[in-house]
């Protein structure tokens, strides 16, 4: 892959610079089948008032898609004004949302107004919903429901025109089912639910979101890399991404600050990646990923983490590895140069 960086840049090592128009969906990167399917429900909902859920793992880019319903929407023009749940205690939730009167607590020394108002016209966006408290999930149904509600220490019922996009990133079902969210409530926020899918199951996107944070952080570190090798993307893409596309963007932060030369090498990637410590050995049956699916990938997969471990098990002894895994030495030696396995660097 190559990165085009500058007008007179050399060509990268392993291909020539092209400029690359890189797709994407109201700041959201990729052209996936699986991320396709978000675009296409967002332009469906977009325009709607309705109440939208957006559950998926951290870092897939839940927010980006709530403001890319909002933004490319009828209420665009308006007010997203966010409240992240989880990070706002539970007793001050409340008056952030609702607003409250003067003297209605002890600090309240003038009267505030709700995130539910400023939203007047725009929409609420209701990060880590799974966090609210029980209490405060039957005062936002009652919102939801009625679009109507009074400051806290008030008495004047204020009506106020948002919608509310909701994110999270547990099963909401299953919080339900296990009594820690309401199932009126569940049901009121779903009734448009969207997947954000994680990176692992939409590898094909590596490529592009790669491109784009190196540009990106070129330009912003001043630094200049004109290309990357092709193990080191074979290695990105075997990876299982457990932060999602954060982790991909930190990782090439980093990457664009130290790399020793201006073509990413092996040498240049954080241990995890080399030495699939965060992935388990023996093979995990789990659901078939609908994109991106390949068995001889699955199994060249499986062969490269056994070899790392047996490297690892025996402090990175080619000999030892090799007899502990019944093969000889010259194989031992084609196979990690196959899967790009190297010995990490000690930072
Ligand atoms: N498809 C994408 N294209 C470009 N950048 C993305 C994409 N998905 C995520 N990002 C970037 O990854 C980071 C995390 O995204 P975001 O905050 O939207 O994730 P999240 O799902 O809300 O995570 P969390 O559950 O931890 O809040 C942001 O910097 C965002 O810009
Ligand atoms: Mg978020």
């Amino acid at each position: 892959m190559t990165i085009h960086v500058a007008a007179d840049a050399l060509p990268a090592k392993k291909s020539s610079l092209k400029p690359k128009t890189i797709p994407f969906y109201s700041n959201i990167i990729g052209k996936s089948p699986s991320i396709c399917k978000v675009f296409s429900l967002i332009e469906k909902v977009r325009d709607t008032d309705s109440t939208v859920l957006i559950q998926g793992e951290s870092g897939t880019g839940k927010e980006l898609i709530a403001q890319a319903l909002h933004h490319g929407g009828d209420r665009g023009g308006k007010p997203f004004v966010p409240v992240n749940c989880g990070a706002i205690p539970a007793e001050l939730l409340e008056s952030e949302l609702f607003g409250h009167e003067k003297g209605a607590f002890t600090h309240a020394i003038r009267t505030r107004i709700g995130r539910f108002e400023m939203a007047d016209g725009g929409t609420v966006f209701l990060d880590e919903i799974a966090e609210m408290s029980p209490v405060l999930q039957v005062k936002l149904l009652r919102v939801l429901q009625e679009k109507k509600f009074e400051r806290v220490g008030g008495s004047k019922t204020i009506s106020s025109d948002f919608r509310v996009i909701a994110a999270t990133n547990r099963d909401l079902a299953e919080e339900v089912r296990l009594g820690n969210f309401r199932e009126d409530l569940f049901y009121r926020i779903t009734v448009i639910p969207i997947e954000s899918p994680p990176l692992r199951a939409r590898k094909s996107d590596i490529p592009l979101l790669l491109e784009t944070f190196l540009e990106r952080f070129c330009a912003s570190k001043k630094r200049v890399i004109r290309g990357i090798d092709d193990d080191v993307m074979e290695c990105l893409k075997r990876y299982q991404w457990p932060g999602n596309v954060r982790e991909l963007e930190n990782m090439v932060e980093r990457m664009v600050i130290l790399a020793a030369g201006e073509i990413i090498t092996m040498e240049d990637l954080p241990p995890q990646l080399l030495s699939g410590q965060d992935q388990a050995v023996s093979p995990v049956v789990s659901d078939i990923p609908e994109d991106d699916f390949c068995l001889s990938d699955v199994v060249a997969d499986y062969e490269r983490k056994l070899i790392v471990r047996a490297l690892q098990q025996t402090g990175w002894v080619k000999n030892r590895a090799a007899k502990l895994l019944k093969v000889n030495r010259t194989t031992l030696l084609e196979k990690m140069k196959r899967h790009g396995v190297v010995k990490p660097a000690v930072r």
